[in-house]
């Protein structure tokens, strides 16, 4: 089972959305999970209604009711059904550098100096592999955190990651920084990163939409993630929508008798029949262009479909909530993703 969830996809498709969801559905039977995002954005606190996250760990959420538990025996924790923790933390480079120099050179005040200097500055933007080996080594050290008795901190962590065109760059910090530094700490920290990252403690999932960009950029971020000998998860198809239209509508609809077949069904409707200029004449034309545009759409979404499978990673899809997603709409995905087995 992975531990380390990197959830990446193409921009605007819901990597936000899908790794909050999934670390609430990690977070059930008392497990807790940590909820990271590298962007500093701020999207995890709006999406929890809560304050901007200070680059602190924090709780944010208890995870949803098991199956068969009332929520307030979850809640509670009864009948050893508790729920679990989701806590978020959102990473900071500037003060990720500030720790890493902490922890090797034990630079307390001479740190807040290099700041001023803008050393960090240095560090962030002329050497962005520097950067992400930060970001990256700060959710790996959350992995790998243990307690006084030897336990995992955290069940597992959930990182809201950079899109597809960025994720390998990004999580292959180890051939960025080779050139940055040979030896010494930086490179042994890349190394332990790296270690973590490629194994199968870590699992990197991708969000699409059934359209034709994101399943190409889908298609593409696979097969790169997979020469660079990361592990790839699986594919959650987010915002699905129903097919309003069966296999047999769809065909009637292509036959030659849909025009009439319309008419009588709204006949025995009750809308009239379908005498030339009354009601259910008018509504004949636009209900046809309707159901052909929705037949259009169905079929392309069957063959982004086809595409995504022949991937050959297991899939996960999650519906798009009409209302937009708020907290309710994210314990709903939670739940959704849960339904579908281990991710
Ligand atoms: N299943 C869904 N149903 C309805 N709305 C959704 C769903 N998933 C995501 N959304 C909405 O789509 C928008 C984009 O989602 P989100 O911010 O998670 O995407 P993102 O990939 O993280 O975007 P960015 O690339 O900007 O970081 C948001 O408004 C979100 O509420
Ligand atoms: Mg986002």
């Amino acid at each position: 089972m992975s531990r380390l969830h990197v959830v990446s996809g193409k921009g605007g498709t819901g990597k936000t959305t899908v790794a909050a969801a999934l670390a609430l559905a990690l977070a059930t039977e008392g497990r807790r999970t940590l909820l990271v995002e590298v962007e500093g954005r701020q999207g995890i606190a709006q999406l929890f209604e809560t304050e901007a996250l200070p680059y602190e760990e924090r709780k944010i959420a208890v995870g949803p009711a098991s199956e068969g538990a009332s929520r307030s025996d979850s809640v509670r924790g009864g009948g050893g059904r508790r729920a679990g923790e989701v806590h978020a933390l959102a990473i900071d480079a500037e003060r990720a550098l500030l720790d890493y120099l902490q922890m090797f050179y034990k630079l307390g005040s001479a740190g807040r100096a290099l700041k001023k200097l803008g050393a960090i500055d240095f560090a962030t933007t002329i050497a962005p592999g520097l950067r992400d080996v930060l970001l990256t080594g700060k959710a790996c050290e959350a992995v790998r955190r243990k307690d006084k008795q030897g336990r995992f901190v955290y069940d597992a962590v959930v990182m809201d990651a950079p899109p597809t065109g960025r994720i390998t760059r990004f999580l292959n910090v180890n051939d960025e920084v080779a050139g940055l530094a040979k030896i010494g700490p930086i490179h042994n920290q890349a190394q332990a990163v790296m270690r973590v990252l490629k194994s199968p403690e870590t699992a990197v999932h991708l969000v699409t939409l059934l359209e034709e960009m994101p399943v190409q950029e889908t298609a593409d971020g696979v097969a790169e993630l997979r020469a660079a000998g990361l592990p790839v998860g699986g594919i959650v198809i987010n915002m699905t929508r129903p097919a309003l239209l069966d296999n047999g509508d769809l065909d009637l609809l292509a036959a030659r008798g849909a025009r009439a077949g319309v008419a009588k069904a709204l006949s025995q409707a009750g809308l009239g029949g379908a005498r030339r200029g009354g009601l259910a004449d008018r509504l004949i034309d636009p209900l046809l262009e309707q159901a052909r545009e929705h037949a259009e759409r169905v079929e392309l979404e069957r063959a982004e479909y086809a595409e995504l499978t022949a991937i050959g990673l297991p899939t996960y899809e999650l519906e798009l909530l009409p209302e937009g997603v708020d907290l309710a709409g994210l314990y709903q995905l939670a739940r959704d993703l849960r339904k579908q087995g281990p991710i």
